[in-house]
């Protein structure tokens, strides 16, 4: 059984922080999620008992910091179902998408190609595609939105319309609207069409059950903060063939095998190419821990909360015709929504005063706009350790949260 209490006794954030002089009710968890204790006391593990460089010792401590790097590498694989030297370590998921836009396509991609993407991905899966298009001469192209969302048959039709689309990048489950996306259909007709599929799981890993060799994505990437593990820290999942064909990002130390002085360089073999410089060692134990949390709580068990969490906030938002939210039929623990006649940011101001954390605004999907008919929305995330109490104290604050001039005079 999922007992709330003791997964909540787990996060030092949760044990009586106020926000305003109100017990704290974080509700932004797809910006970023708490920590527990286990995870806390990883990243002091390597300061206070292991500190020191991987790769570049011929002594004890260097070789337990490489064991370390290692041992996380096989959880996350384990997590992920990936092989271990399909692991890339970057500082999230921004850095893993830009990895592939700069390894990947700008060398395999040339004029006329195309890059398949959505206007409901977050700057992070859009930016990086526009800057490439830019370097080949490729073009970025939009796949429809079909009731909020991106379909298979709007997949479909997108190959059929457009010849030459060699990479498509879609997140797995959005930020905004948490819909997710048939991975494994989109992925079987993107290998057909000869493309290759760069799945953005920044909110799909830390909420359900992902296998990487089962959905058949060529890439997947996510970050470890928005599943209970360290800021600074993330990964991208690769096929093994297409991380050894990739060219290098950053370069330079712990990266290469040799270099010579007419500008021969000569790089390890993935992962280790494309880490560059001293990783983010502290971050790497503490993403293990993460990790190692989740499983012990059940991937399927997050899954199962969060959907009952989404549930019941819907079901208690029911009759209140002020309340428009946006995706009513959605499968994780977003709820994007507005107070008819507030603006959003007016209303996350409003929360705030009530001790209640949302984030409003267009959660850096600037092109969602059109999608949802609304410039801006509330926005309210759940995640492993959100209890009703907390749902019934924010809808409550909804209701009958008062005057919006309250959160401004008070
Ligand atoms: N992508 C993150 C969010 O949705 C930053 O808040």
């Amino acid at each position: 059984m999922y007992d709330i209490k003791k997964v909540r006794a787990d996060f030092p954030m949760l044990n009586g922080k106020t926000m305003q002089g109100k017990p704290l009710v974080f509700l932004d968890n797809a910006s970023t999620t708490f920590k527990p204790y286990s995870v806390i006391k990883a990243i002091d593990e390597y300061y206070f008992e292991k500190n020191s460089n991987s790769h570049r010792g011929d002594y004890d401590l260097c070789y337990d910091m490489d064991v370390e790097i290692q041992k996380t590498r096989e959880t996350i694989a384990n997590f992920i179902n990936s092989e271990p030297n399909e692991v890339v370590f970057t500082s999230g998921d921004t850095e893993a998408l830009n990895l592939v836009a700069y390894g990947y396509a700008l060398e395999y991609l040339k004029p006329g190609d195309k890059i398949l993407i959505s206007e409901v991905e977050h700057a992070s899966n859009v930016l990086p595609w526009y800057r490439i298009a830019k370097l080949t001469g490729a073009e970025v192209c939009f796949v429809d939105i079909v009731d909020r969302r991106v379909t298979v048959d709007s997949i479909n039709k997108a190959f059929k319309e457009n010849k030459n689309i060699k990479l498509v990048a879609l997140a797995h489950v959005g930020n905004v609207l948490g819909y997710m996306i048939n991975a494994k259909e989109i992925a079987s007709i993107c290998h057909k069409n000869g493309a290759l599929l760069v799945l953005d799981g920044a909110q799909s890993v830390p909420h359900m059950p992902v296998n990487f060799k089962e959905l058949d994505a060529d890439f997947l990437t996510f970050s470890a903060h928005k599943m209970c593990g360290p800021t600074g820290i993330g990964c991208l999942i690769g096929k093994y063939e297409l991380l050894q064909k990739m060219a290098t990002f950053h370069t330079g130390g712990g990266m290469n095998v040799k270099f010579n002085k007419s500008g021969e360089v000569i790089p390890l073999d993935a992962p280790a190419k494309f880490e560059a410089g001293t990783l983010n060692l502290s971050a790497i134990m503490g993403f293990r821990a993460a990790v190692n949390y989740l499983t012990e709580l059940g991937m399927d068990n997050i899954h199962k909360h969060d959907e009952e969490l989404f549930k019941y906030a819907i079901s208690k938002l029911e009759g209140h015709d002020d309340i428009v939210v946006y995706n009513k039929d959605s499968n994780s623990g977003i709820i994007a929504f507005n107070i008819k006649g507030v603006f959003a940011q007016d209303e996350a101001t409003l929360l705030n005063s009530k001790g209640i954390a949302v984030r409003s605004g267009q959660h850096c999907a600037k092109m969602i706009d059109n999608t949802i008919g609304d410039i801006a929305t509330v926005r309210m995330s759940t995640y492993l350790y959100t209890s009703k109490e907390e749902i019934d104290i924010f809808v409550e604050n909804l209701i009958n949260g008062g005057d919006i001039l309250d959160a401004y005079f008070n």
